[in-house]
């Protein structure tokens, strides 16, 4: 099962010079163990052996909150259609540009080690190492979300996660807060369809979900939403062959993207932007900043903009995948954010958590450092291991010399966005425009994916309490009549009491 191609001989014996400490002494022996006398205790002094064991009781970082199960490669982005008239970012600037990236997929809500084959949204996030700065478009393979405010964020993951007492996942506690909170049903709808399990890394979409901005350098701007279309085509796996992969190979997801990278199938997604003027996004018939909706492609075509090819693996996992910092924060000139609340959230959140996972200076990480290189003044914190700025300056303004800001008003922001109105928790109304894109959906699938999609729900909504069902039921009939009709046939076939 193995997916490095090992030779079926033992290879001839290679040096790799002597073996030392980490601090560089040679080592005598790196099988026994300094003791008193045969029978005698381990010496303290055996620093190579206590380094060894303290290196090792150290090698765990925390896991990804999110996001923890996932695999990683590196390619490149190409500039495919001329945009320069939509965004001044450099890396976009002219057809056939190249920029290298580094793309990270994963499932959310299990642990690192659980299963590929998990019925969960996707990860899709997108490192774009530009000459100037990282840009990450930190997205999932559905371009929408279960929530819309980030102040939910917290308590719709610990949803996702374990019971606190019973430490099981717990569908009462997902119903529970999915039937409270129904703008997540076009989510919900999505993730208990046949996309909810994709096969593999390979045949699934990415998207921003989230409008960004283009600006360009005289700072006007116009909203875009990224979609990443896959050219292996969507492939999905079915719930019980991706049960019998979770017992048999539940890191299939991992292993398809490195084999298939390892076999010269260098996997490919074409990217587009929908673009949205400002007046268009004013006047659109619901929020386009919620992210709960998708933006109509027949109201906003896709442009399309590149193609990502992913062509290495990964030399190191940990090294490269584990250490990875992917923030929606990081942006380059030419790109900015909406005023989408949960991406706001984010732009917080990610740097937060990447602090405190892999600390202040995880930027100097070579898989998060800038190819341009940074040119700051933050000095010291754990791990300072770029030379700290030398004797450089270490604060601005000053008289020595060092970097200074450049004063390109389209480099920071946008042009100025009015904002008006009162500061105060303005709370989403709930209107049938939340339930419709989930009744639309709906009525995309054929009889046969509508049938499976309500087994699905009915198997895990059936074990919670009636009155969860009950009311998670009334969306589902809000969104469609024949999607509610369903739900509650399946649920009784399941033995709800409904
Ligand atoms: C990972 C927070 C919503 C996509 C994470 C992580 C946090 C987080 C703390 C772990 C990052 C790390 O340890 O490196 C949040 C918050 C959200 C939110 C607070 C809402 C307010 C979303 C949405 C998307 C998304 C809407 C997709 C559109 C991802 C992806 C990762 C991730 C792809 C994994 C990145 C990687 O591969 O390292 N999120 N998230 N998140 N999130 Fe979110």
């Amino acid at each position: 099962m193995a997916s490095v191609q090992y030779p079926s001989d033992a290879p001839a014996a290679t040096s790799r010079g002597v073996l030392t400490t980490a601090n560089g002494n040679p080592v005598d022996h790196n099988q026994t163990s300094l003791t008193a006398g045969e029978y005698g205790p381990v010496a303290l002094q055996d620093f190579h052996l206590i380094d060894k064991l303290a290196h090792f009781d150290r090698e765990r970082i925390p896991e990804r909150v999110v996001h923890a199960k996932g695999a990683g490669a590196h390619g490149y982005f190409e500039v495919t259609k001329d945009v320069s008239h939509l965004t001044c970012a450099k890396f976009l600037g002219r057809v056939g540009k190249r920029t290298p990236v580094f793309t990270r997929f994963s499932t959310v809500g299990g642990e690192l080690g659980s299963a590929d084959t998990a019925r969960d949204p996707r990860g899709f996030a997108v490192k774009f190492y530009t000459e100037e700065g990282n840009f990450d478009m930190v997205g999932n393979n559905t371009p929408v979300f279960f929530i819309r405010d980030p102040i939910k964020f917290p308590d719709f993951i610990h949803t996702q996660k374990r019971h606190p007492q019973t430490h099981l996942p717990d569908a009462t506690m997902m119903w529970d807060f999915w039937s409270l909170v129904p703008e997540s049903l076009h989510q919900v709808t999505i993730l208990m369809s046949d996309r909810g399990i994709p096969n593999g890394y390979r045949h699934m979409h990415g998207y921003s979900s989230h409008a960004l901005k283009f600006v360009s350098q005289d700072g006007s701007y116009r909203y875009v939403k990224w979609h990443f279309r896959t050219e292996q085509g969507i492939k999905n796996i079915l719930p019980a062959e991706a049960a019998r992969l979770a017992g048999t190979d539940p890191n299939y997801a991992t292993r398809d993207l490195f084999d298939a990278i390892e076999r010269g199938e260098h996997p490919a997604w074409r990217v587009y932007v929908q673009v949205i003027e400002p007046e268009q996004a004013l006047k659109y018939r619901f929020n386009p900043f919620d992210v709960t909706k998708v933006v109509s492609q027949k109201d906003f075509p896709l442009h399309e903009v590149g193609r990502m090819v992913l062509n290495r693996n990964p030399e190191n996992y940990f090294a490269e995948v584990e250490q990875a910092a992917f923030c929606p924060s990081h942006m380059v000139p030419g790109i900015a954010p909406s005023p989408d609340r949960m991406l706001q959230g984010r732009l917080f959140s990610y740097a937060d958590t990447h602090r405190h996972r892999l600390g202040a200076n995880y930027l100097q990480i070579p898989i998060n450092r800038p190819l341009n290189g940074a040119n700051t003044h933050q000095r010291d914190g754990a791990m300072a291991i770029n030379g700290n700025g030398g004797s450089a300056p270490n604060y601005e303004p000053n008289s020595f010399g060092g970097p200074a800001q450049n004063n390109l008003p389209a480099q920071t922001h946008a042009r100025g966005v009015a904002v008006t109105g009162e500061l105060a928790r303005h709370t989403y109304e709930l209107t049938d425009d939340d339930f419709a894109q989930a009744g639309d959906l709906f009525n995309l699938f054929t009889a046969e994916q509508k049938d499976r999609l309500a087994t699905v729900i009915a198997s895990s909504l059936s074990q919670v309490p009636l009155f969860i069902q009950k009311r998670q039921l009334a969306h589902f009939y809000r969104a469609d009549k024949d999607y509610g009709r369903r739900v509650e046939a399946a649920l009784k076939a399941a033995g709800s009491k409904i």
